[in-house]
């Protein structure tokens, strides 16, 4: 059982186990969020276009910088490509905002958001702005971000097994990241199995399940994760957590309450003992972040099992 506060990454760099997601964490909040996680302890800071908060998200980090609270090779910045960006002329483009957003010269890990093309310009997934992947085109793309420097490393997210084999093909530099949903309710053992195997790090977003979102599904009041906390005297969110850490994949939990940030990296000074891991295998399984809306009948995904290839 693993219990690191880090995980070696294919390029030889280090991704700190837990890192603080920022997906819904609003311009307003998100700022003080990120002063506050860095000042916790944390050195990972998962990040994306999309969630339209790079530019405070940029302004934190400087003023941690300026205030001496941190060094920049002292954190892991993650930030991700969007699927409107995956034109191979866009690319590059795409990562120099997010750079100038976040007030950075390199990002940590760039990651492909999603193995779906939109149309430049789009923000949705209506059907008429969908477009056929270009997962190869775009990879390559990635992999000149990365012989630049620009990005230390690249992966991708969301992207199911079948989808890494076919990338893992034709790949100069294979993935180093699928970062994909990975909580107790959604265990994702053959994929864990085969980025295992195949040296690419699994990293878990919505670690806790996404609870008070429009995303259905109550991971924390799962009564076998219940159970399990009551027992090692912590909270569920912290044995959901150390649950993803000891299988082996950094978990980016998202909070904007200082509170929650703190509890939610206390979490190396204790383990959940063998008999306890193995009551997680007793939990219901189910795909809360399902992808419904990138399902269209003319598009490229026809259901969910062709966007999943068949893993939902
Ligand atoms: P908040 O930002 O108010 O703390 P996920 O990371 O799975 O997407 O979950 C994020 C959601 O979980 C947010 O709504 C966040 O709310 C909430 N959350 C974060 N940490 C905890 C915790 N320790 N206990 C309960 N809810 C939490």
């Amino acid at each position: 059982m693993e219990s690191s506060d880090s995980f070696e990454l294919s390029t030889g760099a280090k991704i700190p186990s837990i890192g603080l997601g920022t997906w819904k964490a609003p311009p307003g909040l998100v700022g003080n969020a990120i002063v506050a996680a860095v000042k916790a302890g944390y050195r990972h800071i998962d990040c994306a276009r999309v969630y339209e908060n790079e530019k405070e998200v940029g302004d934190a980090l400087k003023q941690l910088f300026s205030d001496g609270v941190v060094k920049r090779r002292d954190l892991f910045i993650t930030s991700k490509l969007w699927c409107s960006d995956h034109a191979p002329k866009d690319v590059s483009k795409a990562l120099s905002r997010t750079l100038e957003h976040l007030q950075l010269d390199y990002i940590d890990l760039y990651l492909i958001h999603w193995p779906i093309r939109t149309k430049p310009g789009s923000r949705g997934f209506e059907e008429e702005v969908i477009l056929p992947p270009t997962i190869a085109e775009t990879w390559n793309a990635m992999e000149g971000l990365y012989a630049s420097g620009q990005a230390r490393a690249i992966g991708v997210s969301n992207f199911s097994t079948k989808k890494l084999q076919d990338l893992l093909v034709h790949a100069k530099v294979p993935p180093a990241v699928n970062q994909v949903e990975c909580h107790p309710v959604w265990q994702q053992p053959a994929l864990h199995n085969f980025c295992q195997s195949t040296g690419i790090h699994l990293s878990a977003y919505s670690p806790l399940g996404s609870p008070g979102s429009w995303i259905k599904g109550e991971v924390l009041k799962e009564p076998v994760l219940i159970e399990i906390a009551k027992k090692l005297n912590r909270t569920a969110a912290q044995v959901a957590l150390r649950w993803g850490i000891q299988s082996g994949h950094s978990v980016l939990p998202k909070s904007t309450s200082e509170t929650r940030i703190k509890e939610n990296i206390d979490l190396f000074s204790w383990c959940i003992p063998p008999d306890l891991f193995s009551k997680f295998s007793e939990i219901t399984q189910a795909r809360l972040l399902r992808g419904d809306f990138a399902i269209h009948e003319s598009g490229p995904y026809k259901s969910l099992e062709e966007l999943w290839d068949g893993e939902i």
